[in-house]
């Protein structure tokens, strides 16, 4: 099995020109494929809605496929944008999802915030509150801000060509690799059946 460390990149944006998802793919463009295995999920709008009563085994496959990937990753990197003051409620859903498997628990987990200053302080300190709960390990150092203009954004690749932001991209994702190897021998989810 391969040594890269694997990153799973979750946007809370359903968008298909968002500022969230764009960065998430840059970071998949970014890393050095030996260094980082970066995977983008693009499941969430086939989630159902969380329901307690639907948290049992057959699962839909769509719940599923998301804690495969959670399990199967060494992180996670996040990226959403505010609505309302909050999380957009179908990354809130995905969270949710998140808790009953179990899989996020200690996992190295971060988030690349595409606003300008001062937006989506809310958002990002909800997001802080739920990830608490999930029991997921926040890596303080490759949290970041990266603002995305719109006109930033390559709408045929769907990625950032800002060097600035690729620049700090990578600073971030260096940050999450430091973290997953300082403590591999106990995380390592390298297994028969690990999807990744
Ligand atoms: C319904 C709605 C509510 C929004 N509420 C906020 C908000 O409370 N705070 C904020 O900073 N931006 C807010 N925005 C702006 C979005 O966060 C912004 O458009 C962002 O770029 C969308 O992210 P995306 O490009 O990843 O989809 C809102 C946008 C929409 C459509």
């Amino acid at each position: 099995m391969s040594e890269a460390v694997r990153i799973a990149l979750i946007s809370g944006s359903l968008r298909a020109d968002s500022g969230s998802t764009a960065l998430l793919r840059t970071v998949a463009e970014v890393v050095e494929p030996e260094v980082v295995t970066a995977r983008v999920y693009f499941g969430m709008g086939a989630l159902p809605h969380f329901n307690p009563d639907d948290d049992f085994e057959p699962l839909d496959p769509a719940v599923a496929e998301l804690r495969g990937l959670i399990a199967g990753a060494d992180a996670l990197l996040f990226s959403t944008p505010e609505y309302a003051g909050g999380l957009p409620g179908s990354f809130k859903n995905l969270l949710d999802w998140s808790v009953g498997g179990n899989e996020i628990v200690d996992k190295p987990t971060a988030w690349l915030n595409p606003a300008a200053p001062g937006r989506a302080e809310g958002a990002y300190a909800a997001l802080r509150v739920v990830l608490g709960y999930t029991g997921a390990r926040v890596v303080e150092e490759a949290c970041v801000r990266l603002p995305v203009r719109r006109d930033a954004i390559d709408t045929e690749a769907g990625t950032v060509a800002d060097p600035r932001v690729r620049e700090g991209l990578r600073d971030a994702v260096a940050a999450l690799v430091a973290a997953v190897k300082a403590e591999r021998p106990a995380a390592d989810p390298s297994a028969a059946g690990n999807p990744w």
